[in-house]
């Protein structure tokens, strides 16, 4: 039976799917790799980790399923988005990468913002944010001239990835969305900003959509690994949008819920025309010709483990959450807000930090997890608002992944605080499904891909709200969204 092999370069480790035509899980194997921090702020990676935690998995991979020297057909990766390696002349990492969660580029942030002025929402939909790429690439022609004037390109990870598998220098269109260097309507390179910033845009790699064949694996990699056919190499995308494409999220009246160490709420447009002011993330989707609307908090799954770290030690996150389910909606009171690392979505602001307001005599552990839960999806919520006040959006339902799949309790309040039908899918296997399905819909195995997600991604549950706990949740929501501007007001006086 013939395999696709989907990769998720994560920000911790990296882990191959071996996926069948049926959208079986055959096989998968991960490995880890170290984040550097050679100053507070800082996050890099040295680029040599993914080739080599690559090598680890094709060999597990030939070694473990013998057939797939033969029936691997096609390879796509997801990545960390965002994270910046510069090429020299012959294609080599420059320096360590420097990743998505570096917090460096403030200064480069507000330049961007002062010398594009209104171009800049106007071209990449997107305000300018430390994460992003183009503030790591002026950071580095500040600070590091010499690394600077030997630089011949750039890639993300996951091109940087491709380009080790094939030899060949490409983007899709997803990722090339968060370097704030696209034009995301035109889905081309921006020559407006390449020349402010004094960027020669020939050395950009070739746009290309995340279906799109980017190659074939090398002859040496293919004889080291005893591949006997050519195996064909699809670009694959940015892991938010093979997050969304492996959960079914390829429609645009589904939202995403996903709670990792931050958060995420998505969603799929037909159009770019949306006018988020910079507040929401707009990027090109995985889905060829479509975009998606994204909101990230910073701090969810990592709120409840801050929480449960300083709180609840010696319990388990089962024993934690365990007996929530009889604290009634709205914690009696109690509002969490989530804001211990700052804020992205809808606020932006670095310097903002979280609370708890409301406590009384009688809460308890259980009220202060509970509210912790609902803080979080409160703060997806104001994504959530912002689609449906600026977009006019509407969901049917919303696919829930991540940390906020795995408790029952939690998924009901998410019902409850969305007032919408949340589904729980069979088997979650996040981004790197949403790869492995780039390269069967790139093989030509379906026509596109919701045929494929129809194939590969099963809803298990569907979880209605409780019109009751609705109507809780709106006057709790509605004293949430107060917080963030009281807190502003006592914190920076
Ligand atoms: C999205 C973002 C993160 C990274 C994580 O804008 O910065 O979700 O994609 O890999």
């Amino acid at each position: 039976m013939a395999y696709v092999l989907g990769i998720d370069l994560g920000t911790s480790s990296l882990k191959g799917l071996l996926v069948n035509p049926e959208g079986e899980i055959v096989y998968e194997t991960s490995t880890d790799y170290p984040t550097l921090s050679p100053q507070a702020g800082y996050s890099e990676q040295d680029p040599q980790v993914w080739l080599d935690a690559m090598d680890i998995v094709l060999s597990r991979l030939v070694a473990d399923v013998p057939d797939a020297k033969e029936q691997l057909a096609g390879i796509s990766i997801s990545g960390q988005m965002h994270s910046l390696v510069l090429l020299d002349e012959q294609r080599r990492a420059l320096r360590n990468a420097i990743l998505w969660n570096d917090v460096r580029t403030t200064t480069q942030c507000q330049q961007i913002i002062e010398t594009l002025g209104e171009d800049l929402l106007a071209i990449t939909k997107n305000t300018a944010l430390e994460g992003f790429t183009l503030p790591k690439i002026l950071w580095v022609q500040e600070h590091e001239p010499d690394i600077w004037a030997a630089t011949k390109g750039f890639q993300l990870p996951k091109d940087y990835l491709r380009l080790w598998l094939t030899g060949e220098y490409h983007m899709d269109l997803s990722d090339a969305a968060g370097t704030l260097l696209l034009d995301v309507e035109k889905a081309e390179w921006s020559p407006l900003i390449a020349e402010r910033f004094n960027l020669e845009i020939e050395q950009f790699p070739i746009l290309v959509d995340s279906v799109g064949q980017t190659g074939v694996v090398k002859a040496g990699l293919a004889a080291r690994y005893g591949f006997v056919q050519p195996v064909k190499v699809f670009a694959g995308g940015a892991d938010n949008a093979c997050a969304a494409v492996g959960s079914g999220v390829v429609k645009a009246d589904i939202g995403m819920s996903s709670i990792g160490t931050s958060g995420v709420f998505l969603s799929m447009e037909d159009t770019a025309q949306k006018d988020y002011q910079g507040r929401l993330h707009l990027f090109n989707h995985a889905v060829p010709q479509q975009y998606y609307s994204m909101g990230v908090t910073l701090s969810a799954g990592n709120s409840l483990n801050w929480f449960k770290r300083t709180f609840a030690k010696a319990l388990s996150f089962d024993e934690l959450l365990a007996g929530i389910d009889e604290i009634p909606a709205g914690s009696e009171g109690l509002l969490f807000s989530p804001y211990i690392t700052g804020e992205r979505t809808p606020h932006n602001d670095a310097n903002i930090r979280g609370s708890f307001i409301g406590m009384d005599v009688r809460h308890e552990l259980g009220h202060f997890t509970r509210s912790v839960l609902e803080g979080i999806t409160f703060s997806l919520k104001d994504s959530f608002n912002l689609m449906q006040s600026v977009a006019n959006k509407e969901f049917s339902t919303i696919v829930s992944v991540g940390g906020g799949a795995k408790n029952r309790t939690w998924l009901q309040i998410q019902a409850d605080v969305f007032n919408t039908p949340i589904s729980v899918l069979k088997s979650e296997q996040g981004p790197g499904l949403g790869a492995a399905m780039l390269a069967a819909v790139g093989l030509g195995w379906f026509e596109n891909l919701e045929a494929c997600s129809e194939r590969f991604v099963e809803v298990a549950e569907v979880i209605q709200p409780n019109r009751e706990n609705v109507a809780i949740y709106e006057a709790a929501y509605a004293r949430y969204q107060r917080i963030y501007a009281a807190s502003k007001e006592v914190l920076m006086a």
